[in-house]
């Protein structure tokens, strides 16, 4: 009894980990608990600030994800540090500057989009299907979105760029399977981060504590599922999942982080 109990508190003990987008919001708490459970971490962001939060199990690389140069940079750092990588989470992500119609959309505001949400998805699991196929081991998470599955939950851009990450989701479940690699996604519902309130928050003169208060008191109204508020850490505990044990069965799987509101429909009032 004794013994599960300790495995369940440190459920990535001698793991290797890089998390994309690590300095902030979904990625920063995928971090913290990664290495609570025991991971070492390289952290591959293009911030150059470092979250003071990080552990000593924590490598900081900045990296920009569109460009496959400093993501392959940043799974050889990994390799040269530890020796493996058993777990790649690309979590970068970026939003349209803004929700503009499609008859003004402006064509390279759409590919800065793509290269960062599609290609960066693409260049990590490329570079760690390198390193993890010769090992015959390891397990790719990306950062999906219920704008992934769901229209007008966001700009063209993003939307569009995060249905593509469950394509690729898939996509690499299928050829990987046979070598032990496991690939899957993560997909929130909106919540409090930089990206949200940075992109819903843009011309808004009230501080920034001030929107992320009206943000999350409009979420917790819109949701399905009341009672809680969807935080970071909510998205890092499923992300823990997709990358320890418990999950050794999954790929090719969107874990939907949204309190069920993309499957049910309020509209004929019935539960009101
Ligand atoms: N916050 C939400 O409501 C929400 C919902 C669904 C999905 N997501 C997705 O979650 C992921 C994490 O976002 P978050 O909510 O934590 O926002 P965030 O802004 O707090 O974190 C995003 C991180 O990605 C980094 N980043 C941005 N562009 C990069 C690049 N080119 N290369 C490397 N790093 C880069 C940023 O510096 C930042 O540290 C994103 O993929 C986002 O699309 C967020």
């Amino acid at each position: 009894m004794a013994t599960i109990a300790a495995n369940l508190s440190r459920r990535l003990e001698g793991k290797v980990a890089i998390i994309t987008g690590g300095a902030s919001g979904i990625g920063e708490a995928t971090v913290g608990l990664f290495t609570k459970h025991g991971a070492k971490v390289i952290v591959a962001d293009i911030s150059k600030k470092v979250p003071q939060s990080f552990s000593p199990d924590v490598t900081y690389a900045q990296c920009d994800v569109s460009r496959e140069e400093d993501v392959s940079a940043a799974v050889d750092l990994a390799m040269e540090k530890h020796g493996k990588l058993d777990i790649m989470f690309n979590n970068a992500g970026t939003v349209d500057k803004k929700n503009s119609k499609a008859m003004e959309y402006d064509m390279e505001e759409f590919q800065r989009v793509m290269n960062v949400n599609i290609k960066g998805v693409m260049h990590g699991i490329k570079h760690a299907a390198r390193v993890m196929v010769p090992r015959k081991n390891g397990c790719i998470i990306s950062t999906a979105s219920m704008a992934g599955i769901v229209g007008g939950l966001g700009p063209y851009a993003y939307t569009s760029s995060k249905h593509a990450i469950i394509g690729l989701t898939k996509q690499g479940a299928a050829e990987m399977g046979r070598y032990g690699i496991r690939v899957n996604c993560v997909s929130p519902a909106a919540l409090a981060t930089d990206i949200t309130l940075q992109f819903f928050g843009k011309d808004n003169p009230m501080s920034l504590e001030e929107i992320r208060a009206n943000w999350e008191a409009f979420c917790d109204k819109v949701a399905n599922l009341k009672d809680h508020t969807l935080r970071a850490q909510d998205i890092a505990e499923a992300a823990l999942y997709l990358a320890s044990e418990e999950s050794k069965f999954v790929s090719g799987h969107n874990l939907v982080v949204d309190g069920g509101n993309s499957v049910v429909n309020h509209d004929l009032g019935l539960y009101q």
